[in-house]
């Protein structure tokens, strides 16, 4: 008993030394963006963004250290539904690429949600087979790629807008490939699978 005693006194105070260490670095001595300054002409320590700049992003988190980017000040107009590109090979291929890249760690491969990040303890996503995933609009799913949704952060700062809809495009080929109508099949796909079928 006495042990766990000396155990648990000695973990609440490692925590608490985590949590000064934390403060710390809150507390150095630093600038803010904006905060008044002798360093340039302008009294300001952040310097005037030349003329014609564009803001990344814009609201309640931009600039946070947490990976937040906020909103895109600009977002391109979104068509109210429907792809913005022709859907190729060469699109879908695009899509396939970046999202192995950018999202298979937590979506996994197929898009069931079952990615290495969520298999190590994070929140797991829905599947893709999902029937509101299924439902969703391209424009959704875009739109949650730009923005973030829940506790998945946003890409727009990574994946540019026509990445983000070669992605959409291949979710569709995924949600397509694990939940097409038979009939729909081309006639030697048709016939491989049912020659696979057991009798
Ligand atoms: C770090 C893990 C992680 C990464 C990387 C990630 N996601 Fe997610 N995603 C999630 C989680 C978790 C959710 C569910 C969030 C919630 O419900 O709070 C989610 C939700 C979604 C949704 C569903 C939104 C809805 O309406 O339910 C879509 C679509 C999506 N992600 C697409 C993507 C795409 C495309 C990429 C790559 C560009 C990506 N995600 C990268 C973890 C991730």
């Amino acid at each position: 008993m006495k042990r766990m005693l000396v155990l648990l006194l000695g973990m609440a105070g490692l925590l608490t030394g985590c949590e000064r260490a934390m403060h710390d670095m809150y507390d150095q001595p630093k600038y803010k963006p904006g905060a008044p300054s002798p360093l340039f002409g302008n009294g300001s320590a952040a310097r005037h963004p030349p003329d014609g700049t564009l803001p990344a992003a814009d609201g309640e988190f931009a600039g946070t250290s947490s990976g937040r980017m906020g909103r895109v000040s600009a977002p391109a107009p979104l068509p109210a539904d429907g792809h913005p590109y022709p859907i190729t090979m060469a699109l879908l291929q695009r899509g396939r690429e970046r999202y192995d890249i950018y999202c298979a760690a937590c979506h996994g491969l197929t898009g069931a949600g079952n990615g290495m990040v969520v298999q190590r303890g994070f929140p797991a996503p829905l599947s893709y087979l999902d029937a509101r995933l299924v439902q969703a609009s391209d424009a959704d799913l875009e739109r949650s790629i730009r923005d973030g949704y829940g506790v998945m952060y946003p890409f727009a700062d990574r994946v540019d807008a026509h990445d983000r809809w070669a992605i959409v495009a291949y979710i569709r080929a995924l949600q397509l490939s694990q939940r097409a109508p038979a009939e729909q099949l081309q006639a030697q796909d048709r016939q491989a699978l049912d020659a696979r079928k057991t009798p």
